[in-house]
C-alpha cells in the first residue's frame, strides 16, 4: 500500500513537471518556424503592446491635428482593394474584426507596423491572439508599402470621425 502511494507521488510529481515544460515551448519556437532567423531573439517577455514590433515609433508616424483628407482618400480606394473583403467600417466583424473605433483602441504606430508585416505580432501581441481565436483565420501579409499603410491609417482616422 505504501509503495503505491510513494508510486503515485512520484508519477504526479513528474507529470507536474512535464506539462510545465511543454507550456514554454510554443513562445521560443514561434520566432523561426520557417527557419529564418528573425532580427530579434523572440523573447515574448519584451513585447510591447502598445507598439507591437516593427520599424515604426512614436516618432516615425507622425499625425497631424486635423484630417489629411488627400491621404485618407487614397487610403480608401487602397483599402477597398486589399482590406475590405474581410473588413467592415462598422463595429461589426466580417473576417476581421469591424474598423470602428481602431484608431482608439491602437497606437497609431501598432497599427502601422502590424499592417505591413501582420506575421511577427500575430504570434506574439495577446489581444491579436484573442480576435485570431474569435476569427479562425490569420490576417494574411497585404505586402503594403510604407506610404500606402500611411495612406490606410489616414482612412481609418476618418471613418473614425477625424475632421
Ligand atoms: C483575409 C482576411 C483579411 C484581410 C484581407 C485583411 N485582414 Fe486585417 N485582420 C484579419 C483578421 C482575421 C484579423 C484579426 C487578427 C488575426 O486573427 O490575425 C485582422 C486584424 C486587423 C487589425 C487589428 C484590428 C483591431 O481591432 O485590433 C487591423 C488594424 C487590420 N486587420 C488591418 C487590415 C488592413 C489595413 C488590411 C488591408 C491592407 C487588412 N487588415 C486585410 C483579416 C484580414
Amino acid at each position: 500500500m505504501r509503495n503505491i502511494k510513494i508510486i503515485l507521488v512520484f508519477v504526479t510529481i513528474t507529470f507536474y513537471i512535464a506539462c510545465g515544460g511543454n507550456n514554454k515551448k510554443p513562445a521560443s519556437e514561434s520566432s523561426s518556424a520557417d527557419g529564418t532567423p528573425t532580427e530579434k531573439p523572440a523573447d515574448v517577455n519584451s513585447y510591447d503592446p502598445k507598439r507591437g514590433e516593427g520599424k515604426f515609433n512614436e516618432q516615425n508616424v507622425v499625425l497631424g491635428a486635423t484630417l489629411n483628407t488627400a491621404y485618407a482618400e487614397v487610403g480608401e480606394k487602397a483599402a477597398g482593394v486589399k482590406c475590405t473583403s474581410c473588413h467592415k467600417m462598422t463595429n461589426e466583424r466580417l473576417v476581421g474584426p469591424g474598423w470602428k473605433g481602431v484608431t482608439e483602441r491602437r497606437t497609431p504606430h501598432w497599427i502601422m507596423n502590424f499592417i505591413t508585416n501582420p506575421d511577427p505580432m500575430i504570434d506574439k501581441d495577446p489581444e491579436l491572439q484573442a480576435q485570431l481565436e474569435l476569427c479562425l483565420v490569420r490576417m494574411p501579409n497585404q505586402s503594403l508599402a510604407d506610404e500606402e499603410a500611411r495612406n490606410i491609417l489616414e482612412f481609418m482616422r476618418k471613418n473614425d470621425g477625424v475632421k
